[in-house]
């Protein structure tokens, strides 16, 4: 199998993986990042969501051969101290009730927040697309709008 070398958090890894496989099970598998999830396998539903040069990704569909050079963050590297403002607001808010698809949330939110510092309702909704089968949408609304009023990174 060919070896590819990723920017993963901050450290250069090298992983073995057949051309087709997804990053999500190079993440979890490979690199025993389990932070990101697997939820639908189709890009549809973002539990397994991940920057990919500062863009929120789903990992699923995206082969590893299709990530290059570009830095990749996983929830595991969004803040060494798990401190981001997302991650505060969403403790604040008390957002998450199973848990399964916050991982993900906060991902899609940091990207957002990181390319639109204020967003209002309409971004929000545009952009965060990741499916909660808990229905925490309006605890995820409050904690980007708090999150946003906190500033920084
Ligand atoms: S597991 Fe990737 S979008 Fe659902
Ligand atoms: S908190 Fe349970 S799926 Fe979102």
């Amino acid at each position: 199998m060919p070896t590819y070398t990723l920017l993963v958090n901050g450290r250069r890894r090298s992983v073995e993986a057949a051309a087709n496989t997804p990053l999500l099970w190079v993440l979890r598998d490979s690199l025993g990042l389990t932070g990101t999830k697997f939820g639908c396998g189709i890009a549809q539903c973002g539990a397994c969501t991940v920057h990919l040069g500062g863009e929120a990704v789903r990992s699923c569909v995206l082969p590893v051969t299709a990530v290059g050079t570009k830095p990749i963050t996983t929830i595991e590297g969004l803040s060494p101290t798990s401190t981001h403002r997302a991650q505060k607001a969403w403790i604040a808010e008390d957002v998450p009730q199973c848990g399964y698809c916050q991982s993900g949330q906060i991902m899609a939110a940091a990207a957002l927040l990181s390319r639109t510092p204020q967003p209002s309702d309409a971004d929000i909704d545009a952009a965060m697309t990741n499916i909660c089968r808990c229905g925490t949408y309006q605890r995820i609304r409050a904690a980007i709008h708090r999150a946003a009023k906190d500033g920084g990174a």
